[in-house]
């Protein structure tokens, strides 16, 4: 029999498919497991499961499926109204946000959102600026409708609003256009910064000046720690600039995929007529899950009264593991979300490390590399602090602190 060349049949667009290396240091991390190994994982972009109210959801799950036939079936395209009523209800409360439940569309996870904007807005060979690291999801999304990202740096008060108008300028000057900016300008992924109310300011105006769109990606917003003073950038959009993608995905869970996004006019009317041929809605019965789970009160009752203190102790106990284990390293100090980036010296390679920190010491973590625009990053490691628990943390940071020294301390 002759063997089916399945290379000759994929599209050309396909060759812009590549994989995530996300995905690879988890599969290596599965197949360590399958073979006993116990690993501790400091890799994942998960909230805590025993922080999520299960118990509670499962009831609900239960009396929706008994009692509402609706949750089986199609939803409208941009879900079902009684959510995005309370979603535009709860950002108004939480986020400090005023958009009509008729600007909102709920998608599959920030994932569809962000999936979704790009196919409206992204023609092969646009220019679109993000921050350099950032989310790799979105990198490869964008990368494979074919934009052309260029990267602007970041540092502890989030995107350098300097560096990107020097960029906007220049760029200007050779006639080249850019369509928008996609940001996470709070817990950013991967780096774990937040960036300032004044740097905050500074892009809108720079956006308004170059009359550019930002995409917002408030994926960590319910996950700040401090700085409560610090206003969503569509909060302060007084021109309708700003088009957000959210999530629940990292309150309520990862598998419920309830996301939205929150655009006016064009956009918004794209967004909508592209959505239904992709996946016709977000799953029916997570829209209801996630519109009691609001309605209720439990994201109060368990959001914030409990997963988020435990989310900041852990945190602080990688910061100080971190401290104490590794005085002389440089790594971020987040406000929100749930990563560190952690530095390796200069032009020592993470993914190397990363490879050998699993082999030898059972630690998985992820190199940053991967989520830069360009060459740098190759000594960044991220580290997530929402999934273990805190003495995996102190005992994570420890092993990786004594294959830190073994390889860079003499
Ligand atoms: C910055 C950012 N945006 C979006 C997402 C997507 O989340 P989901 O599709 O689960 O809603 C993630 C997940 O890690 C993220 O880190």
């Amino acid at each position: 029999m002759i063997p089916v060349m399945y290379a000759r049949y994929l599209a050309g667009r396909a060759n812009w498919i590549k994989g995530s290396a996300l995905a690879d240091v988890m599969k290596k991390a599965s197949e360590l497991q399958k073979k006993g190994r116990r690993l501790i994982s400091l890799a994942a972009g998960d909230p805590d499961p025993s922080l999520i109210p299960r118990s509670v959801l499962g009831e609900l799950a239960r009396e929706i499926l008994e009692n509402e036939p609706k949750s089986v079936m199609y939803t409208p395209a941009n879900g079902i109204p009684e959510l995005r009523e309370e979603l535009a209800d709860f950002l108004k409360r939480y986020d400090g946000v005023d958009v009509p439940p008729e600007n909102i569309v709920i998608t599959i996870g920030g994932t569809g959102a962000l999936d979704l904007l790009g196919r409206v807005l992204i023609d092969p060979g646009d220019m679109v600026i993000t921050e350099n690291p950032s989310y790799i999801n979105t990198l490869l999304a964008f990368e494979q409708l074919g934009a052309r990202i260029e990267g602007v740096p970041v540092d502890e008060n989030g995107m350098r609003t300097d560096v990107l108008e020097e960029k906007l300028r220049r760029l200007a000057s050779e006639g080249r256009k850019v369509k928008f900016i996609y940001t996470i300008p709070t817990g950013q992924n991967p780096m774990g910064v937040t960036m300032s109310a004044e740097r905050r300011k500074a892009l809108l105006e720079i956006a308004s000046q170059y009359d550019l769109l930002i995409i917002e990606d408030t994926a960590y917003n319910f996950m700040m720690y401090e700085g409560g003073n610090i206003r969503p950038l569509k909060a302060l959009d007084d021109e309708g600039r700003v088009v957000v993608a959210g999530t629940l995905s990292k309150v309520l869970g990862t598998g419920f995929r309830i996301g939205w996004i929150a655009a006016e006019g064009e956009v918004l009317r794209k967004v909508l007529m592209q959505k239904q041929p992709i996946d016709f809605c977000a799953p029916a019965i997570s829209q209801y899950i996630a519109l009691e789970y609001l309605r209720r009160g439990y994201f109060e009752e368990y959001h914030l009264k409990k997963a988020l203190p435990a989310y900041r102790e852990k945190r602080d106990i990688m910061v100080a593991s971190l401290e104490e284990n590794l005085p002389w390293a440089s790594f971020t100090r987040p406000i929100a979300g749930m990563f560190i980036m952690l530095f390796l010296p200069e032009n020592a390679s993470g993914m190397e490390f990363a490879g050998e920190l699993m082999e030898k010491e059972g630690v998985v973590v992820v190199p940053g590399k991967p989520f830069y625009t360009d060459d740098s990053g190759i000594n960044a490691i991220r580290l997530n602090f929402s999934r273990p628990s805190g003495e995996e943390i102190s005992e994570g940071i420890r092993r990786l602190a004594r294959l830190y020294r073994e390889k860079f301390v003499s």
